[in-house]
């Protein structure tokens, strides 16, 4: 079973997605691992995000990916780097490369190659910005988790906190509006809600309720298949 949920920055998707593939025993593949490893790559070669610096930075680094205990892990030249990928550089650039068409069109193979692996067995759940609409239109069940622009900052003020970072409400707030911007807007791949999706805005839901309103989904499926 191929479980595809997507939605905008901080909107508590990946949380989400990881607690139902470990309650339903699948994989967890997070696109966005993908970009931001291209995106270190990027870094690296020091070339600019632009189609034709694309191309040229894309042949001088590798990216694999690798399932580790059920989660999709990045490499790039055979470097586990997917604990790495988290710094604001890397999500600013991840942004950028993720608006190029040639870097869409190489990353495409590998998710849907991934996912249809481990779809089949034990199942997988997949989360980014396309997984329903491009990657995975043959998802068997398809979500798009959202929330208000001022509860997204608030959580991610949160963890920021957690791991000891200061920032004001306000520059969260207008760095993810910004990213919105960019990922709504861009005209390949944009996020959008798949027409057969269903929307979850969870303003006013806790974690677990959204964990569990999308196991009662597979449930109902498992037992239709
Ligand atoms: O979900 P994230 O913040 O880790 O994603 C990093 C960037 O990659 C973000 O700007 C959106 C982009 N992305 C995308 O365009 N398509 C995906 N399937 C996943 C992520």
């Amino acid at each position: 079973m191929i479980i595809a949920i997507d939605g905008p920055a901080a909107s508590g998707k990946s949380s989400t997605a990881r607690g139902v593939a470990a309650a339903a025993g699948f994989v967890y593949m997070d696109s966005g691992l993908i970009y931001r490893a291209v995106a270190l790559g990027f870094l690296k070669t020091g070339l600019q995000s632009t189609e034709d610096d694309a191309e040229i930075s894309l042949r001088r680094f590798q990216v694999e990916v690798t399932c580790v205990e059920r989660h999709m892990h990045v490499h790039i030249d055979g470097v586990d780097v997917t604990a790495e990928l988290h710094t604001p550089q890397i999500t600013e650039m991840a942004s950028q490369v993720a608006a190029l068409k040639i870097v869409r069109k190489r990353l495409f193979g590998l998710q849907r190659g991934f996912g249809d692996r481990y779809g089949a067995d034990p199942g997988i759940v997949v989360v980014g910005r396309d997984m329903g609409t491009i990657v995975f239109p043959h998802a068997d069940l398809k979500f798009f988790i959202t929330a208000s622009l001022e509860v997204r900052a608030q959580r991610r003020l949160i963890e920021l906190h957690q791991v000891g970072e200061a920032s004001s409400f306000e520059s969260v707030l207008g760095a993810i509006a910004a990213r919105d911007r960019q990922d709504s807007e861009r005209k390949i791949a944009p996020l959008k809600k798949a027409l057969d999706a269903v929307l979850i805005e969870t303003d006013k839901l806790t974690l677990a309720d959204q964990i569990d309103m999308i196991l009662g989904h597979v449930l109902e499926q498992s037992n239709s298949m």
